[in-house]
């Protein structure tokens, strides 16, 4: 049989220059200035699709398009559904990027840009798996389908509409993308050569609170002391969320969760993790957390509270002393599996309206929310997904969780009934979300090595 080692390396190039040109399109999925720039990514992924005569659609969402492609059923052997996204987090502070987020820029082995690795550059390993399966065998061992959407940063209302809606151009939603399982690549290896199979992930849960006392900005010697501070009233607020122990306290928060099981906790502690390497790498002089847990376990198995963006009043040069109108916070929780958003989000509200102090009016608002959850290891399609890194990467995986969330991943066991291989390619510290996000181009052709060989090892798999 031929092997795919010749195709993958007489294609390295090419591969690279599509993935730098697929970087270039801006498909910032949360700025409407970006609209035209997310439809071009969904028409250049459905043309990259249609040039491998998969069948191919941009289907229409109430926000951004679903790009969905596939290829023959192929009869006695699984179906794979590949799912990924293509947009992109703001690339802001544009002024701490080395090089422009939107000009992909090699440098030391990686690509930095925007989307490299969160998750164009992860999720296109699959379209160039495909590829290069198809150019050296001619046809797949199984059916694969994409469904790649372009609102996964932003909410991923489209898709939610589309999974629960009952039918696409007369075809059952759930009969057209069913499968036997689902390929995501949208998380890390644990580490450099190291790479992972993810089996549990955090689901997450954000809010934003608005608050607002005196009809305008006053003077703070004026009236300073009299009338309740918006800012003073926040900070209070805020700080009595969470514990000198790094417990939070809102109330029933933690009824739910389950303690980590001695077995777990010794696969944990069995990982090589250097906490004075993870201080030197963050910049930090301590790591901190809830107490009586390990870095590892409060990253993976424990729920959060963390702040992303906090504003009130005079942030420009010198002093100005102000009593500010209005305070406001986003903030979210992490949550692991059994805790219930709703629930969650209920006792928040009440907690922080008891705390509301008079003269200040609360605005609440909180997402649908996802819960955390974790995958079984004890299915053949894991050891397919093993054996195929292992082929790509020519080192077995290790099992991980993350702390991160793909809240779509719910909505396939859920609504489907199907379970999700999480089968990351990237590092933890390739700066998602950040400035200077970057991709190990060797990792990315690994990750094509790997896709090439998933197809082979999950259609062995008995379905
Ligand atoms: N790819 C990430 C999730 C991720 C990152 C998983 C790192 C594991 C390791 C995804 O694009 C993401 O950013 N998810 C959001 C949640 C979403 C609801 C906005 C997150 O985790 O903040
Ligand atoms: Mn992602
Ligand atoms: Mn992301």
């Amino acid at each position: 049989m031929p092997n795919f080692d010749t195709y993958l390396t007489e294609n390295r190039h090419r591969f690279e220059s599509d993935l730098f040109e697929w970087l270039r399109i801006p498909s910032v999925g949360t700025d409407s200035a970006f609209d035209r720039d997310v439809r071009q990514a969904a028409n250049w992924l459905a043309q990259k699709f249609r040039g491998l005569d998969l069948d191919t659609e941009v289907i229409e969402t109430c926000g951004h398009p679903l790009v969905y492609a596939e290829s023959p059923k192929v009869l006695g052997a699984p179906t794979v559904l590949v799912y990924g996204h293509y947009d992109v987090q703001p690339p802001d502070p544009l002024e701490l990027w080395e090089t422009p987020p939107f000009e992909p820029s090699v440098r030391d082995g990686k690509v930095y840009a925007r989307g490299a690795t969160d998750d164009k550059g992860q999720m296109i390993t699959h379209l160039f798996g495909v590829e290069a399966y198809l150019k050296t065998r001619g046809e797949l061992p199984l059916q694969v389908k994409f469904l790649i959407e372009g609102e996964e940063e932003s909410g991923g209302a489209g898709l939610a509409a589309f999974l629960s809606g009952d039918y696409d151009n007369d075809v059952p939603v759930k009969e057209k993308i069913n499968a036997d399982i689902v390929v995501i690549s949208d998380c890390s290896q644990y580490g450099p050569g190291q790479p992972a199979i993810t089996y549990g992930l955090r689901g997450i849960t954000h809010f934003q609170v608005n608050l607002s006392g005196p009809n305008r900005d006053l003077h703070s010697g004026g009236f300073g002391g009299s009338v309740s501070n918006p800012a003073n009233a926040l900070c209070k607020m805020l700080a009595a969320l969470m514990g000198e122990d790094g417990r939070i306290q809102i109330p029933g928060f933690y009824d739910d969760v389950q303690s980590p099981s001695e077995r777990e906790r010794r696969q944990l502690a069995a990982l090589d993790f250097s906490e004075t390497e993870c201080m030197s790498e963050l910049g930090v002089n301590a790591l901190a957390g809830e107490q009586g847990f390990s870095t590892l376990e409060r990253r993976w198995l424990r729920p959060t509270f963390d702040i992303h963006g906090l504003w009130s009043g005079y942030q420009g040069e010198g002093a100005k002393t102000v009593l500010p109108a209005k305070a406001g916070v986003k903030f979210s929780c992490r949550l692991v599996p059994n805790q219930d958003p709703a629930k969650i989000k209920a006792s928040l509200k009440k907690m922080l309206e008891g705390l509301c102090p008079p003269g200040i009016e609360m605005e609440f608002h909180a997402s649908r929310g996802a819960p955390g959850l974790v995958l079984s290891l004890d299915s053949p399609y894991v050891e397919a997904a093993a054996r195929a890194i292992k082929q790509g990467f020519e080192t077995r995986p290790v099992f991980v969780r993350t702390g991160g969330s793909i809240p779509v991943v719910n909505s396939f066991a859920s609504i489907l009934g199907i379970d999700t291989l999480l089968l990351g390619w990237g590092q933890d510290d390739d700066n998602l979300h950040s400035p200077n996000e970057k991709f190990s181009l060797a990792d990315f052709h690994r990750g094509i090595k790997s896709s090439c060989c998933l197809w082979d090892e999950i259609s062995k798999v008995d379905a």
